[in-house]
Formats: structure tokens, sequence, C-alpha cells
């Protein structure tokens, strides 16, 4: 089986956060730090939970599952999760998105439990940046745990960066960057910053468009990889004389969606057809029994429909998206 929605678009991976709480106050996130949602009461979903989750979602022909928050790794049962998840079900991949936190303790426990990829957020390489940007003087165990996972011959190592204004927005701080990347196989991909519901004056301040980093690429001879099956939004860079690549995920392109290959489960068990749609669907009172697989299988089949082809946060359409802690980065 495979889940496609009306425009033919196909999804074999998806989004899974884990948990709304992080740790740091990233200025563009959670300035004032993680708060509960007023009137929310939900709990988290359970390991349980998730565990039924995850196979249903392999018999809906899901390859790919990302781990995300909130930071995952916050949560104690976290590698619980992890290693039922590779070693329970179908999902060829499961890979995270992570803000680095204690990497230099975790790395080799992570590269045991299987895990198939990482995607670590590092905004600033300059370390007075990266904390005054995040709230935590943590840059230099980041890049530790990352030296640690490339030891481990760790498979996929990804870093992100928003793109932001007077932090890593020069020609100087792209040559940091690229500096990084040289001799080092890691994905490097800058984020244009988006607009969300608590975010609309900083984004006014420090939105930067994804061009102008492109403008750098072109500049400096990194040549445009066409897209691969299965292949997401991101633009990718490559340059013979380094190891690691570039890549540029631009929401307010034109047909950034027209690529989309991802949904989203909120850590309360909402379905997410779109970061920044207007709906999620509670899936999570049929993942109390094995027995409700079908209807769980056939619920999200019948979601899909309602996909919407586009966003429209070219308009300031943030749906209802806060921030991007509460839907899963
Ligand atoms: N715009 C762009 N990227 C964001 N992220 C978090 N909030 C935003 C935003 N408003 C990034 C995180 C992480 C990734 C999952 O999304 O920094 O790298």
């Amino acid at each position: 089986m495979e889940l496609q929605d009306k425009f033919g678009r196909k999804f074999p991976y998806i989004r899974l956060s884990i948990t709304d709480v992080c740790n740091y106050k990233c200025t563009y996130c959670l300035p004032q730090g993680y708060k509960k949602t007023p009137g929310d009461n939900r709990s988290f979903m359970s390991a349980k939970e998730i565990s039924k989750l995850t196979k249903a979602l392999s018999e809906l022909g899901v390859c790919k599952i990302r781990l995300t928050g909130g930071e995952p790794t916050v949560r104690k049962d976290f590698f619980d999760i992890l290693k039922d998840m590779k070693q329970n079900s179908k999902i060829e991949k499961v890979t995270m998105t992570t803000n680095g936190y204690r990497l230099d303790k975790i790395a080799k426990q992570l590269h045991n439990s299987g895990l198939d990829g990482i995607n670590i957020s590092i905004d600033s390489l300059e370390r007075e940046t990266f904390k005054n940007l995040t709230g935590h003087d943590r840059l230099p165990e980041i890049l530790t745990g990352i030296k640690i996972l490339q030891d481990l011959n760790f498979k996929s190592i990804k870093v992100n960066a928003v793109l932001l204004k007077g932090v890593n927005d020069t020609d100087k701080d792209f040559d940091i960057f690229s500096n990084f990347i040289k001799d080092n196989k890691i994905d490097f991909r800058f984020i244009e910053l988006m607009e969300t519901g608590d975010n609309r004056e900083y984004f006014k301040k420090n939105h930067v468009q994804a061009k102008k980093f492109k403008e750098y690429l072109n500049k400096n001879n990194w040549l445009y990889q066409t897209y691969g099956k299965n292949a997401g939004p991101s633009l990718n860079y490559i340059h013979p004389d380094f190891e690691g690549k570039f890549g540029v995920i631009a929401p307010y392109s034109k047909d950034f969606c027209k690529t989309c290959n991802r949904l989203r489960i909120t850590a309360r068990g909402d379905l997410r057809l779109c970061l920044f749609g207007n709906t999620g669907t509670s899936i999570r009172h049929l993942l109390q029994n094995d027995n409700q697989k079908k209807e769980l299988v056939d619920l999200i089949i019948s979601q899909l429909h309602h996909k919407k082809a586009s966003h429209h946060l070219e308009i300031g359409d943030t749906g209802i998206t806060p921030n991007l802690s509460s839907t899963g980065g």
C-alpha cells in the first residue's frame, strides 16, 4: 500500500513528534522557553501508543519516520521508543531531529540503537552567537558529539541552520559553514525562517530570503543537484572540492509544496497534513488496542484526501502552528 493524495503526491515519510518540550530558548521558536499549552491537558503519546502507531504506518507503506519534538531526547523513554521502532516494525529508516543536547554523551548509544540518520540544529558555529541564540553554551559538546558519530561511521549526518538576519546571513558567515563541510561529510542545510503564530514581529525583523544563500552558492560554483525519487523539498548542491553538501529549504518558493512527501503527527497524537494547515485530526483513540489497526489505517487514508495543494505562508497564513516545538519541526 502507498499513501497518496489527490494531487498524486506520495507520503513514504512521517515526522513524528514525541514531546513538545524543548530545553532550548531559540529566539525564533521559544524565546521564553517551553511552556505548557494552556487548556490542553492531554499527555504526550506513550511508548505503547507510539509502537501501535508505527506498525499501522508501516502497513501504509511508510518507510521512514523522523522522531522530532520539541527535543525528542528529553523524554526519559526516548531510547525505548527508538529501539522498539528499529526492532519491532518494518520501518526501514528511523531518523531524528535534535538540538544536539548532550550529543557527546549519547552519540554512541544512538549509533548502537540503530538510528539511521540525525539532523542537528546549529544556527551558528560561533560559540557566543550560538549561546545568545539558544540560551545554552553547548556548541562544543555538539561538535564533539558529531565527531564521535563520524568516528563510528554513522551513516547520515545533517546540520540545519535557520537563516537569520545579523546572525548567519553574510558571505563571511556562509564561509564559516562552508569551511566546516570542506573535509566533513555533512549535509548542511539553511532553512528560510518561517512565520508562525508566535513569532510575527520577530519574523518581520529577521527574515532573510533563501535567495541570498543561493546567490552565494552560485558565486562559489556549487552545483545544483536535481531531484531524486522521494526527494523532499530541500534543494541540494554539491562541489567537487567539498566532502559535505549544501542544501536550501525555501518554504516561500512557488513550487515548494509540489515535492511535499511528509505528514506530521504531533506528540499528543494529532495527524497534521501540513505544518501550516488549519486542522489536526486526533488519531489517538485508535491507538489503544491492536484490533483497531484497520480503523486507524482507514482514518489516515481518508484524511489524506483533505491535504491541500499548498500552504499560504506567503500571505502570512500560519495555520494552527504557534511555533515549531508544538507541531514537530
Ligand atoms: N522557521 C524555520 N525553521 C525553524 N525551526 C524551528 N522553528 C523554525 C521557524 N520558525 C527549525 C529548527 C530545526 C528544524 C526542525 O526547524 O531550528 O532545525
